[in-house]
């Protein structure tokens, strides 16, 4: 069994009269990858600020490394990582200024940073300065600012928003990379795809609630429409049913030679999440 490294149970915030969190209710347990998703405004940044001290809840249980959050302390906050959703790069700085910056806060070294650069793409870039840096080397230089303590917990508040394809596959490389060094990671994202790509576990944020939490194979299996699709030679695209039905015109589509293709139509999360909340995402 593994462990659980963070959970949350029935827990509500309001902000003035409006309840962002309603009772909201989840555990991670150590090495996953968890996806938090949810719409713009759903309370996914709001939920990890919670789970770093940022905000205090209203009501409900948080665990930190099988603690009471409200128990953590410093040598806690060395094993988290963060790389929030507004930069947390001096313009001013280099690259490599910036992690020599962070790394004298988490009390690291030069050789810190050198490791991290040698890890990524940036050795190259390392004296460019933030300012003139596009959006997913400062992403990328964000990131190993956030890892440069080998932190065994880290939160990812939408990582690879408003980025190119390039940038988004170098910032899931590195997700892999953390991933199988046994990172546990919280991740926050509306990108669908990417959820389904990167992680081991959803969860899917709607009205303050999780409206369903599973593997992404899982999720998209519960929610199996009863439909086959059937690509033929002659006789074009056929659609059938999952049932007695379906199988008597697959298996004559069989005997005539017929069959080009057959598919079992699952939903993507996209439509996953239409399902549950009745919204677009
Ligand atoms: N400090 C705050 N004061 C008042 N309302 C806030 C504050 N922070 C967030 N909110 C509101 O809480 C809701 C959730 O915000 P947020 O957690 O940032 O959503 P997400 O990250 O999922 O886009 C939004 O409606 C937002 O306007
Ligand atoms: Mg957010």
């Amino acid at each position: 069994m593994s462990s659980t490294i963070l959970s949350m149970e029935g827990v509500t915030l309001s902000f003035g009269s409006k309840r962002v969190l309603d009772g909201l209710t989840f555990s991670i347990p150590r090495s996953e990858t968890f996806g938090f998703l949810g719409p713009s405004g759903a309370g996914k940044t709001t939920t990890i600020k919670l789970l770093t001290r940022q905000l205090v809840r209203d009501a409900g249980r948080i665990t930190l490394f099988g603690r009471p959050l409200e128990h953590a302390c410093d040598a806690d906050y060395d094993r988290i990582g963060i790389l929030s959703d507004t930069s947390s790069l001096y313009e001013r700085m280099s690259i490599e200024e910036n992690l020599r910056f962070y790394a004298k806060l988490r009390g690291r070294g030069a050789g810190d940073v050198e490791r991290l650069l040698a890890r990524v793409n940036l050795i190259q870039d390392r004296s460019t300065l933030v300012k003139d840096c596009s959006k997913g080397m400062r992403q990328r230089a964000a990131l190993l600012a956030a890892l440069i303590h080998s932190p065994e917990l880290l939160f990812l508040d939408e990582p690879t928003s408003g980025l190119d394809p390039a940038a988004r596959a170098e910032v899931h490389r590195m997700l892999a990379e953390l991933k199988s060094a046994g990172t546990t990671i919280f991740i926050t994202t509306h990108d669908m795809a990417e959820a389904e790509n990167v992680c081991d576990r959803i969860a899917i944020l709607n009205e303050g609630r999780i409206a369903a939490c599973d593997r992404p194979a899982s999720l998209t299996l519960r929610f199996a429409r009863n439909r086959i699709v059937i690509e033929t030679r002659t006789q074009g695209t056929v659609e059938t049913t999952k049932d007695a039905a379906g199988a008597d015109t697959v298996h004559k589509l069989l005997a005539q030679g017929e069959v080009l293709s057959i598919h079992s139509d699952e939903p993507d999360l996209e439509e996953v999440f239409l399902e549950l909340t009745g919204r677009e995402f």
